[in-house]
């Protein structure tokens, strides 16, 4: 769908809208008018029932920038995907067999040495940008691959299709990891390329509002010299730029790290200079109690993977301990060590996987050896998760209907053919919003809205024609 780079006019949505402004609680905002501006953010929210706002509704009926929610339809908070590896957008839902370290070095990187190739990066990521629009995903922080050039029109796309992207250049110069084909000349090299990404982003025309922004992005410790990790931590006081890599996500990465670093994962990346409140760790699986201090410290945020972590992390991220101590955590896909780019399956399944750490996967134990009381999350808090959690881990004004706020949204319509979302008069806003985490699919995804700009509309005309 091509979007109008003008201004958008300001515009008004009546709908009943559901969000999570605190983690666990639910808000439902029946019957309302959000007005948003033309600097894409929220303006005013009303009830729609009281007599001023029947003039704005009025106002904007005439103008023609009324948008009207019908039966069925519910207006929700954008997503935001805290861990998507662009590239791998091919490989998505196969190579789901081998540990990490062989997945990297058999199928990962020689995919993503691919992307030197401009004709092969513009049309996955072309590809890619659509499909998690129509998804929902308002918001992307990104891992593109070493190449500058396939990066820069990674970020171009983003910005032409209107999407909310945080994009890195991925950093990878350490020989001992990386092959020979697939990593940066020198740590000089990759500070320099990384330099040059964030000076192409902060300029490019039309980005004037941070619709897209740069991140500072070594892949992972075991990817980088410490040269190259302490140059990049260097930059990240320097510019103030976001950070995202992986930390800790499986055993073999948390004991790698260790035995190269004599500290943890977390607190070598401190060390570095790489733990700031603009930084994102992917995974965090094997985080402990001092690791977890560190984090809430320095106010840095987790993208939680939970369906990525099924397949590569050999445990189930501890996420109550870490929210409990003050943590920011979003959802990440990880395309594509999840086989899903949907952040309302990996919401689904982050309810599914604290419920089996609480209740324990082994028969063979007792109860009280197998269960981890206190674990589970309730789907609010995976929805919570999923918008307002991952927009404060990034320190955006996103995932929350609230003055000032973005005005990223997506319409949820149970009413489309073929639904598997089924709701009932009976439903309460609570159940109706477990309905929507457990069942809707991108078919229910009727429109996406990102900064007062319509990025997606679902095409719902009746597929006629012989079969
Ligand atoms: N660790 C380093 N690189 C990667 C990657 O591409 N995916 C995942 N899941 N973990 C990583
Ligand atoms: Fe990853």
């Amino acid at each position: 769908m091509r979007v109008s780079s003008s201004i958008p006019p300001d515009r008004a949505f009546l709908a009943t809208a559901l969000h999570t402004p605190e983690r666990g609680r639910l808000e439902v905002l029946r019957d309302t008018l959000i007005v948003a501006g033309g600097d894409g953010r929220i303006q005013e929210i009303h009830p729609a029932r009281s007599p001023q706002t029947g003039a704005l509704i009025r106002r904007f009926a005439s103008a023609g920038t009324l948008v009207t929610l019908g039966p069925g339809q519910y207006l929700l908070p954008g997503l935001v995907d805290l861990h998507v590896h662009a590239p791998q957008w091919p490989q998505l839902g196969r190579a789901l067999d081998l540990p990490l370290e062989e997945w990297l070095q058999a199928h990962t990187f020689p995919l993503e040495a691919r992307y030197a190739d401009l004709g092969y990066a513009d049309s996955m990521y072309e590809s890619l940008v659509e499909a998690l629009l129509a998804n929902g995903t308002t918001t992307a922080l990104y891992f593109g691959t070493i190449h500058l050039p396939a990066t820069q029109r990674l970020a171009d796309i983003c910005l032409r299709k209107s999407q909310r992207a945080l994009i890195g250049r991925v950093a990878m110069d350490d020989p001992a990891q990386c092959p020979a084909y697939y990593r940066d000349a020198s740590a000089q090299s990759a500070e320099a390329q990384t330099r040059a990404f964030i000076a192409y982003v902060q300029s490019m025309p039309g980005n004037r509002g941070g619709l897209i922004r740069p991140v500072i992005t070594p892949r992972f410790i075991p990817s980088c010299s410490d040269d190259l990790l302490s140059r990049l931590g260097a930059l990240a006081r320097e510019t103030g730029c976001h950070v995202q890599t992986h930390c800790s996500e499986s055993d073999w990465e948390h004991r790698y790290v260790l035995e190269r670093c004599g500290i943890t994962d977390t607190a070598a990346l401190e060390r570095f200079g790489l733990l700031t409140r603009r930084t994102i760790l992917a995974h965090g699986n094997f985080v402990d109690a001092g690791d977890i201090a560190l984090i809430a410290n320095h106010g840095a945020g987790i993208a939680h993977c939970p369906l990525s972590n099924v397949y590569f992390s050999d445990a189930v991220f501890p996420l109550q301990r870490v929210l409990q101590q003050g943590v920011h955590v979003g959802l990440g896909s990880d395309i594509a060590g999840g086989g899903s780019p949907s952040i309302l399956d990996n919401a689904r399944i982050a309810v599914m996987v604290s419920r089996l750490l609480e209740s324990g996967v082994d028969p063979a134990l007792t109860r009280p050896q197998r269960r981890r009381p206190g674990a589970r999350i309730d789907a609010v808090t995976a929805f919570w998760l999923a918008t307002a959690g991952g927009g404060m881990a990034l320190e955006l004004d996103v995932g929350v209907f609230r003055e000032g706020f973005q005005f990223d949204a997506m319409v949820i319509d149970a009413g489309v053919p073929n639904s598997n979302l089924r709701l009932d008069p009976a439903d309460t806003p609570e159940e109706i919003l477990q309905k929507i985490i457990y069942l809707a699919g991108r078919a229910n995804i009727r429109e996406v809205w990102v900064a007062n700009r319509r990025v997606h509309a679902q095409d719902t005309a009746p597929r006629g024609g012989p079969l």
